[in-house]
C-alpha cells in the first residue's frame, strides 16, 4: 500500500479537499487509502491553579513542619519553568481527532509529609497530599470545551491521616472557555481558554475549592498538517506466466498482450525459424531447377537437336 504520499500545509489543502470531495478523517484512521486527515503537533501552557502551585511549593505544604519536603515534579516531555505563582507547565501535544487535541505527559505534587522517622524508603508513601495529572485531553466543540485528565489524588481527610488514593482515566476535571473556536484545518492556531472545576474537580482538589471555581487559562499553540494517503492503484488482471520460466519482477506486464516480452522472445524465435524454412524452400526449388535443366540440356546435346542450330 502507498502510504503517505502526499503532504501538504492544510491552508493550502484545505480547499482542495473541498474541492475533490477528499474526506477528511480523524488522525486514528490512518489505515484508510485516498483519505486525509489532519495531524496536529504542538504544545499546551496550563499550570493547573496558580495559587494551588504556591501553597504547595510553599511553607504550608512543603515548609519547616515537615521532616521531608517535596514539590513539583514533571514527566514525559512536559516542560516547566518558574516557581510558586509563576510556575508553568508546557504540555506535548500528541495528536488530533475532530474536537479533540490530545496532550501526553504527567506533573505530580506532593506535599504535607507526615512521616518524621529516618527510614527514606517510608518518605514516598506519607505525603498526605499526593496529587498527579497526566495525559490532559482538550475537547472542542466551538469555543466552549472540557478538560479530561488522568489522575490519582489522596483523598483529604484531616490533617493528620493519610486517605486512599482517587483515581480516575480521562475524567472532566474543567469546562472551557476559549477565545475564539479551535480551527484545526488552519496551519496555526493559538487559542487561549478559561477553566472552571467541575463536580469531580472538586473531590480531586481535596474539598479545598468549589465546582466553578477558575483555575489557570489554558493556551494551545498547535500546527496543524493535512497528510492524504495515495488511493490504492487498481488491482491488474493477473497475467498467465509460463512456470518453467521465471519472471523478471522488473518487467512491467502488459495485461493487454497476453505472455507480453517472454513471449515475444518465443514469437521471435519462431518468426525466424520460418523464415529460414522460406529461404531453404526457395533453394530447393531452384536446385530442382537446375538438375532438371541439366537433364534436358544433355538429352538435346544427347539426339543432336542442338547440332542443328550451330
Ligand atoms: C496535613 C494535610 C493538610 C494540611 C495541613 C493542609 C493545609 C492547608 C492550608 C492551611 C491551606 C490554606 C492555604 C492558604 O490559604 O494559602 C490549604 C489549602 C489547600 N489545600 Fe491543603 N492541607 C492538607 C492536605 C491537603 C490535601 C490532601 C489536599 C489534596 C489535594 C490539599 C489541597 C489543598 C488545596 C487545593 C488548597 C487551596 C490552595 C489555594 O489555592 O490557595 N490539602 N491546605
Amino acid at each position: 500500500m502507498n502510504k503517505l504520499a502526499t503532504r501538504a500545509l492544510v491552508a493550502l489543502t484545505g480547499s482542495a479537499i473541498a474541492m475533490t470531495g477528499l474526506a477528511v478523517v480523524s488522525a486514528n484512521a490512518a489505515e484508510k487509502t485516498g483519505e486525509c486527515r489532519v495531524t496536529t503537533t504542538g504544545t499546551a501552557d496550563w499550570a493547573l491553579k496558580t495559587s494551588f502551585n504556591s501553597y504547595l511549593e510553599g511553607p504550608i505544604a512543603n515548609g519547616t513542619a515537615y521532616k521531608y519536603k517535596s514539590g513539583i515534579e514533571v514527566r514525559d516531555g512536559v516542560e516547566t519553568s518558574g516557581e510558586r505563582t509563576t510556575r508553568q507547565f508546557t504540555w506535548p501535544v500528541e495528536g488530533s481527532e475532530e474536537g479533540t487535541v490530545n496532550l501526553g505527559g504527567g506533573v505530580h505534587w506532593t506535599g504535607h509529609n507526615h512521616y518524621d522517622g529516618d527510614d527514606e524508603s517510608q518518605v514516598a508513601g506519607n505525603f498526605l497530599l499526593d496529587l498527579d495529572f497526566s495525559n490532559p485531553t482538550v475537547k472542542f466543540d466551538g469555543n466552549k470545551g472540557t478538560l479530561l485528565v488522568d489522575f490519582k489524588s489522596r483523598e483529604f481527610v484531616d490533617f493528620t491521616n493519610a486517605g486512599e488514593f482517587l483515581t480516575g482515566t480521562q475524567t472532566e476535571l474543567a469546562t472551557i472557555t476559549f477565545d475564539e473556536p479551535i480551527d484545526l484545518t488552519q496551519e496555526n492556531v493559538t487559542v487561549t481558554g478559561q477553566t472552571t472545576l467541575s463536580e469531580i474537580g472538586v473531590d480531586v482538589m481535596g474539598n479545598f475549592y468549589d465546582a466553578g471555581d477558575e483555575l489557570a487559562p489554558i493556551t494551545l499553540n498547535l500546527t496543524n498538517e493535512v497528510v492524504c494517503d495515495e488511493p490504492e492503484a487498481p488491482v491488474e488482471p493477473e497475467v498467465p506466466v509460463d512456470p518453467e520460466k521465471p519472471v523478471d519482477p522488473e518487467t512491467p506486464v502488459d495485461p493487454e498482450k497476453p505472455g507480453d516480452d517472454t513471449d515475444d522472445n518465443k514469437n521471435d524465435d519462431a518468426n525466424n525459424s520460418s523464415s529460414n524454412g522460406d529461404i531453404l524452400g526457395i533453394l530447393g526449388i531452384l536446385a530442382v531447377l537446375g538438375g532438371v535443366g541439366a537433364l534436358v540440356y544433355n538429352f538435346l546435346v544427347a539426339s543432336g537437336f542442338l547440332a542443328a542450330f550451330k
